[in-house]
């Protein structure tokens, strides 16, 4: 054997051991580089954008936004960020269905990095609240499947829904101005929610077309990314982009469902009334899927589903160090012991599930990693209580360390953890130069 063939079988045993040894990481490395796809890790190493910490998540009704709310939550946690929560007086959500205004945010957790409590959103209060590289996020829901949720979980406080005779949605359907009074309260579960949390006017007749656009447009505008339900971990990859965020930091468990039986399949009949009823937001669902799915194409279809792959992974992964072989088990409200875990109940027509803890997880000292597993599936309602009273002990601390004289000049931005991104030009005029968007955040 020559010197140089012997030279050249040396070199392919020592890539086969080293693709055996980092086999994965090369791989996907090579993957990355062969797809375009950008790195995963993209908060180290010179050149990579920092994380965005500056972020406006509108929660809309039922359209897995609890989960998003979650994984939000749990990012300002570990990140030391500040999340703006809403005065006792509104309870957790900020004062929803009134328009928002700064007024409903508790003042021990101001200034804020995120906030994503439920709200009607008001472009130009949140604007003046928010810093001004804030990025703006939402979620839409199909518009069938939303208004079959909505109907049942409201239908005891929706009290357009509770004249229906049998609480029966094809009734509904058949002569919705019959029961529906638009002036109302809680009239916005009844028809197009989705625009009316958006700050729109629900109320606009369907033949208004120009007006559906011209929202559609003004939503586009302000919101970087529209996020769909039915394309959960899709969305969630373009949020990881859009932020610089890393997988880690997108790994989430379903929350605030429903049990299969309150559910109802929807006829194409029914699914067609619905949608003319909704106009206004099957036609924002329509725009935005169909944003979402040109955002998607952009980063290239193999990309993406490389990304779902990596981020499912690494979510069962997360569960069986939380939970070992036995996941947590999906219970009724009634069934979960611990009060910490009990999701909220619309009525008793209607079972949201929730989980509960594995016996050595539910009682005694909970270490970091167990607190942690506690948070991915703790409710809305405790979890910003929870997040209200170690921000307030946060603010109280640091009331008693800064001097006296500085205590009335408190209104610079709170320095995060996370090193400032640029700002971001996404077509907001900077506050002080934005009017009120009377057209479409009229408040009610
Ligand atoms: C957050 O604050 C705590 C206590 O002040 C500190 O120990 C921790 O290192 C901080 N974490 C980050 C990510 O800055
Ligand atoms: C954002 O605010 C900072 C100060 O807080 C200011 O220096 C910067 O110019 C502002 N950027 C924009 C785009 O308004
Ligand atoms: C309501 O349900 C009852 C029993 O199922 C039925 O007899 C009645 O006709 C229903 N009413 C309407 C208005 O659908
Ligand atoms: C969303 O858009 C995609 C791409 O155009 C389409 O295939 C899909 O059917 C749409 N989804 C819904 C629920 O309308
Ligand atoms: C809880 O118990 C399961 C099964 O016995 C185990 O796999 C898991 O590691 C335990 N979790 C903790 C946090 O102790």
């Amino acid at each position: 054997m020559s010197q140089k063939k012997l030279f050249l079988a040396l070199i392919a045993l020592s890539t086969v051991s080293l693709l055996l040894h980092h086999g994965g990481h090369l791989m996907w490395a090579m993957e990355v580089f062969h797809l375009g796809c950008p790195a995963l890790h993209s908060h180290t190493g010179p050149g990579l954008k920092p994380k965005h910490t500056n972020v406006a998540f509108l929660k809309t009704h039922k359209t897995a936004s609890t989960t998003m709310q979650n994984m939000f939550f749990r990012f300002a946690e570990r990140n030391n960020l500040t999340v703006a929560l809403p005065v006792q007086a509104c309870t957790h959500q900020f004062c929803y269905p009134r328009s928002f205004t700064s007024h409903f945010v508790h003042p021990h957790t101001l200034p804020p990095n995120i906030i994503t409590s439920h709200m009607r959103f008001n472009k130009a209060e949140l604007q003046r609240l928010m810093p001004n590289d804030t990025i703006y996020v939402t979620i839409l829901r199909e518009p069938g499947s939303m208004f079959e949720s909505l109907f049942t979980y409201y239908s005891q406080h929706c009290l357009t829904f509770k004249r229906v005779p049998n609480s029966s949605l094809e009734a509904f359907l058949e002569k919705p101005s019959q029961y529906y009074r638009p002036h109302e309260t809680y009239s916005m579960y009844a028809h197009n929610t989705l625009t009316f949390d958006l700050g729109g006017d629900k109320d606009r007749p369907a033949t208004d077309v120009a007006y559906a656009q011209a929202f559609a447009s003004e939503v586009e505008r302000t919101f970087s990314l529209v996020m769909i339900a039915e394309y959960f971990d899709e969305s969630l990859v373009l949020l990881r982009h859009l932020l610089s965020w890393d997988l880690n930091d997108i790994l989430y468990v379903k929350l605030n469902m429903r049990t299969l039986s309150s559910k109802q399949s929807l006829t194409p009949d029914l699914l067609a009334k619905i949608r003319a009823w909704n106009s206004l937001d099957a036609h924002l669902y329509d725009h935005f899927n169909t944003s979402l799915w040109l955002k998607l194409s952009e980063l290239g279809p193999a990309c993406v589903a490389r990304e779902v792959r990596l981020l499912q992974q690494a979510q069962k992964k997360l569960m069986r160090s939380c939970f070992g072989e036995r996941m947590p088990r999906l219970r009724t409200a009634a069934e979960i012991k611990n009060e910490e875990l009990r999701p909220w109940q619309p009525s008793r027509t209607v079972d949201i599930v929730g989980y509960d803890l594995p016996e050595n997880l539910s009682h005694g000292f909970l270490s970091k990693a167990q607190e942690l597993c506690l948070k991915l599936i703790m409710p809305e309602v405790q979890y910003t209580r929870v997040l209200l009273r170690s921000q307030s002990v946060r603010y109280r601390q640091s009331i008693q360390l800064r001097p006296l004289q500085q205590l009335h000049r408190n209104q610079k931005p709170m320095k995060t953890a996370l090193p400032r991104h640029p700002p971001v030009d996404n077509n907001q005029p900077s506050p002080a130069a934005s009017s009120p968007d009377s057209k479409f955040t009229a408040g009610t």
